[in-house]
């Protein structure tokens, strides 16, 4: 079975999934090898019980209808002056005692009479009785009325020792259950812990693309929602081997009891296994019906919370509602029909098939023993009922499992795709090198996708310290040759040589410690105004100060209560885009990396506040090698030298007064902006 249409990168077999749960599992051998060895043990206890149950009814509470022998001991039976012992050999003075249905109550008879003599006649205190081969044999008899508690008494004390087996059973099988379940989710949990720490070393190592091409909740659902899965997947195989181990044990004491009805039992599994396949089958089909409504749904509830705006501004709250309706109904249809299937074909038929085996025994019974006494009977066919019903517990544990093992290891697969995906490269070698930020880019061509080229032939230098402008259409590929510098991508045809060196000889460790970025959407978290700046670092309260300063940001910090300690809250939602963008240039100020990167970071910001991001980006490049991609031209007008991009090419470069005076592209792009 391959789990492919799941969009993942390779089809994964269920032996390859399982034998990599498996090996997860094996960290925690021993927990598990334990909890295997108590689970033996309690389902062997467990199937004492019910023979002792037997043993104290067969032999205790209606063994008295037995053959008695005279003894000189007096902690025996007392009866009529003599005492009595249960007979094993036969031998000695032998007596009877019987249920006699004549005389509804015991009867003592003289003489040694097997459970073969069935009563033929009563007459006064005469008693016939006749053997199976019609042998009859005459003899006295007494009632005994009350007296059988004379007989019974001796039964007390085994009895009791019996009650206290059991019950000393009763608590090792409860003690050993609860070791046995504590260490087994114990080692379960153990596995999720592992495999989400795992994932998340993972997260760390992937390259930028990753990201880009996959959704951000998807990845948080892998790490959170299927990393659990992975869990269930083991979950399920523990208990269905667990149950496969209690099937086996039930089996042996099937054996023990009955060798000839255990082997009959045998002969209904065929049926049970091809019951269970078909179960799988339909019940596959409902799963994944309702895996698929799940993620539609979740990815609807995305959409929705993400532009939750854009929504409301053009009033389809009631649009998006009815779509979501239909989804829920779709889901919650299915998982009906699932229920109901479930209930049908999961217990029900479960429950029928046991009391078919049921029925099944009593009558073989019925027909093996027809001449022991009912109660002998009664007494085993109960033990093996019990048995059945134990042998069906099993079964339906398995069956139960079968219901999520499908999601599990879909679940697993897509764990194991994500920890699968290639990693970026380079990232292990640190060498804390300080570059100086000469840039050389070299017969550069780059293409995200095959055969579609974004960047053609881009060469050129530039000096440590230069502030370099890129403009250019939109598409026209800025940002792709910045995250080419960044090293978000690797190149594969041409060079970038920084101080000399062709970048990829320094880590993206190295690289990404000596460049500093800021985007259009400044990256504010959680935190105060401190923590966005500091980032990590152990900066100082002045130290952070001194870079606000500089950036000119301070006015705006006094103006909140606590100052730098202010609160910020999720996204910088209470600070303006203003705001945000110089608290990201003074964590780039602090982080002081000789190479910088500003990617439409003045776009959104009204004038007034540009003229302070203006100044505050003077202060930034200073003595940096500087790169500022920017559609609104009066950001770059000061730039030593401007790269005009179309199509992925270089198309003019030069000054803003040379590019000016030119009358090409720049200008027409500058006239549009800056009519006068
Ligand atoms: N992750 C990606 N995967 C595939 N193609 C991409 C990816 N990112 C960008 N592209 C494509 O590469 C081309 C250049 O995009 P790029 O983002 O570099 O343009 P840009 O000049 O920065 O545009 P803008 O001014 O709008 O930011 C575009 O055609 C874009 O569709
Ligand atoms: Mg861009």
């Amino acid at each position: 079975m391959s789990k492919k249409n799941n969009g993942l990168t390779k089809d994964y077999t269920t032996n390859e999934i399982l034998k990599r749960v498996f090996q997860y599992a094996l960290k925690s051998k021993w927990t598990l090898i334990f909890s295997v060895l108590l689970l033996i043990v309690f389902t062997s206890l467990q199937m004492i019980q019910p023979l002792i149950t037997k043993k104290v009814i067969d032999d205790e509470l209606t063994g008295v209808q037995t053959i008695w022998e005279k003894t000189n001991d007096d902690t025996k039976a007392f009866y009529n002056g003599d005492y009595y012992v249960k007979s094993e050999n036969f031998t000695g003075d032998l007596i009877t005692i019987k249920y006699s249905n004549e005389k509804k109550g015991y009867i003592l008879i003289q003489g040694g009479y097997t459970n073969n003599y069935q009563t033929k006649d009563i007459d006064g205190n005469n008693i016939i009785l006749v053997d199976e081969e019609g042998i009859e044999k005459t003899s006295t008899f007494v009632f005994l009325g009350d007296d059988i508690t004379n007989f019974y008494d001796l039964s007390a004390k085994p009895i009791i020792r019996w009650i206290l087996i059991y019950a000393i059973i009763s608590i090792i099988v409860i003690i050993t259950r609860y070791v046995q379940t504590i260490s087994f989710t114990f080692a379960s949990m153990k596995l999720t812990l592992d495999i989400r720490k795992t994932c998340f070393d993972k997260l760390n190592r992937l390259p930028v693309s990753y990201f880009s091409k996959e959704p951000a909740g998807k990845t948080v659902t892998k790490m959170i929602y299927d990393s659990e899965g992975v869990r269930g997947l083991y979950d399920v195989i523990f208990s269905i081997f667990s149950a496969t181990i209690s099937l086996v044990i039930v089996y042996v004491g099937l054996f023990v009891l009955d060798y000839k009805l255990a082997l009959l039992t045998l002969s209904a599994f065929p049926i049970v296994i091809l019951w269970l396949t078909v179960y799988r089958r339909i019940v596959n089909k409902f799963n994944k019906r309702i895996r698929e409504t799940n993620s539609r749904i979740n990815g609807k509830l995305a959409e929705f919370v993400n532009s939750v705006g854009i929504i409301q501004i053009f009033n389809k709250e009631e649009k998006m509602s009815n779509e979501y309706d239909l989804m829920l109904k779709d889901n919650y249809g299915t998982k009906m029909k699932q229920l109901k299937v479930n209930t049908f074909f999961g217990n029900q038929m479960l429950l029928f098939i046991e009391r078919i085996i049921i029925m099944f025994v009593l009558f073989y019974f019925g027909l093996q023993y027809f001449s022991l006494p009912s109660l002998l009977i009664a007494t085993t066919i109960s033990v093996y009922i019990d048995y059945i019903q134990r042998l069906v517990w099993p079964i339906a544990e398995i069956f139960g499992n079968l219901n999520s093992l499908e999601d599990s290891l879909v679940s697993a697969s897509r764990v194991f795709d994500f920890l699968d995906s290639k990693e970026d490269i380079g990232l292990d070698a640190v060498s804390g090198v300080k570059l100086s930020g000469d840039i050389e880019f070299k017969n550069l061509n780059f293409q995200y996708e095959h055969d579609n080229y974004v960047l053609h032939d881009i060469n050129f230098k530039v000096q440590s310290g230069q502030f370099i402008g890129l403009v250019g259409h939109t598409g026209s590929g800025k940002t792709t040759l910045m995250n080419l510098l960044e090293r978000y991508y690797d190149l594969e045809e041409g060079n970038i040589f920084v101080d000399g060196v062709d970048y990829n000889t320094y880590s993206k460790f190295d690289i990404r410690e000596n460049i500093g970025i800021i985007l259009q959407d400044a990256s504010i978290f959680e935190g105060t105004i401190k923590s966005n700046v500091a980032f990590g670092t152990e900066a100082t309260d002045d130290e952070v100060i001194e870079v606000l300063r500089n950036i000119g940001a301070d006015k705006f910090i006094y103006d909140y209560p606590e100052g730098i300690h202010s609160k910020v809250s999720y996204r910088g939602e209470n600070l303006s885009t203003g705001e945000k963008q110089l608290l990201s240039f003074a964590r780039i100020l602090l982080k002081n990396p000789s190479i910088l990167i500003l990617d439409e970071a003045t776009a959104n910001i009204d004038t007034e506040t540009e003229g302070l991001i203006q100044k505050a980006l003077k202060t930034l490049a200073k003595d940096r090698t500087t790169f500022v991609v920017a559609h609104r031209l009066s950001t770059i007008k000061d730039a030593d030298i401007i790269y005009l991009f179309e199509d992925g090419r270089i198309f003019e470069k030069g000054s803003h007064e040379e590019l000016y005076k030119k009358k090409g592209k720049y200008r027409a792009m500058y006239d549009a902006q800056y009519q006068k």
